[in-house]
């Protein structure tokens, strides 16, 4: 910490002056996280707290799908990306193009689209959802189109895994999380074995097999909050390495079993780059007018649902 301490400081002070806030997505480092973060979170708490922050600056803690979800909700404010190679494997796996026709062979058929997509695809869509959602807004579109199909794209595995939660039938992309794709059955059954009574928590992005040998699945938050609600004397959060750092430092009493995935843009972002980007108000995220009008529709309409 003592290594971060100036760059924390500097970015605090220049957050008062410039009126800025730093959503920090959980998969963020603790320095981070604990250290510059104004709210911290899963991708569902972010986009409520971009949607009603009254900074004039947000600077995105997180990968640029998240940045641009901000923009959206909040097209008035500066939104910042320190780092503009913050991708994702899943956001870059499909095109508005794309979702267009789609559309063409299911008509009729409603879209969910998971948030972890551009603008683009975003504007195609009738509603998103996140993995704390899913399987609610999969439901609910469903009843309100009146359709026993609901095309849920772009992740494979988390279609397959909210398909086996409900009697919906689903379409969807052979999109998938690089990092959360890489975890097996196998892994799961060798960290049970070299830690007996491990409680294993799992984010929904994992393939259903994965799922299958866990104890629970969830979103970031919904990991973060297993572990404080429960307590376990051993716990692996089988998902992005920042987790367990995060979450172990507010439950010293829980020991962490480490096997994860480090996600490489997540980690594009650092304190000396947080720093840049406030004293520079680089890398603006700008999206056309009319794309932020068609792609607010379908993140207000998951925001808004009674869940
Ligand atoms: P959540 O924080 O919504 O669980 O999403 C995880 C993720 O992979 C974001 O990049
Ligand atoms: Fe995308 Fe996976 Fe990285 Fe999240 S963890 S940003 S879903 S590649």
């Amino acid at each position: 910490w003592r290594v971060h301490a100036p760059y924390i400081a500097a970015i605090n002070d220049l957050k008062k002056e410039k009126n800025a806030v730093i959503l920090a997505h959980n998969y963020m480092t603790p320095e981070i996280f604990y250290g510059v973060g104004d709210f911290a979170g899963d991708s569902l708490q972010l986009a409520k707290e971009a949607a009603k922050s009254d900074a004039d600056v947000i600077v995105q803690a997180g990968v640029h799908f998240m940045a641009e979800t901000s923009k959206i909700l909040a097209p008035e404010k500066t939104v910042l990306i320190p780092d503009l190679r913050a991708g994702c494997s899943l956001a870059s796996s499909i095109t508005g193009e794309d979702v267009r026709l789609m559309k063409q062979k299911y008509p009729g058929v409603p879209v969910v689209t998971y948030v972890n997509t551009t603008a683009d695809v975003k504007a195609e869509t009738d509603i998103c959802c996140t993995s704390s959602n899913a399987v609610e807004v999969v439901e609910h579109a469903a009843q309100e189109f009146g359709t026993d199909t609901v095309i849920l794209i772009p992740d494979q595995f988390l279609a397959k895994n909210v398909a086996a939660m409900t009697d919906i039938k689903i379409v969807t992309w052979a999109g998938a999380c690089e990092v959360h794709e890489r975890f097996t059955a196998e892994d799961i059954r060798e960290i049970r074995e070299g830690n007996p009574g491990v409680v294993v928590l799992a984010h929904p992005e994992c393939p259903p097999e994965v799922l299958e040998e866990a104890d629970f699945a969830g979103s970031t938050s919904g990991m973060s909050n297993y572990v404080k609600e429960n307590q376990p004397k051993n716990v692996v959060l089988i998902t992005e390495c920042s987790m367990s750092d995060n979450v172990a430092l507010e439950n010293p009493k829980v020991n962490f079993v480490r096997p994860c995935n480090l996600c490489p843009h997540m980690k594009r972002i650092d304190l000396p780059g947080i720093l840049r980007s406030l004293q520079t108000m680089e890398h603006k995220v700008e999206i056309d007018p009319e794309i932020i009008e068609k792609a607010r529709k379908p993140i207000e309409r998951m925001i808004a649902l009674p869940l």
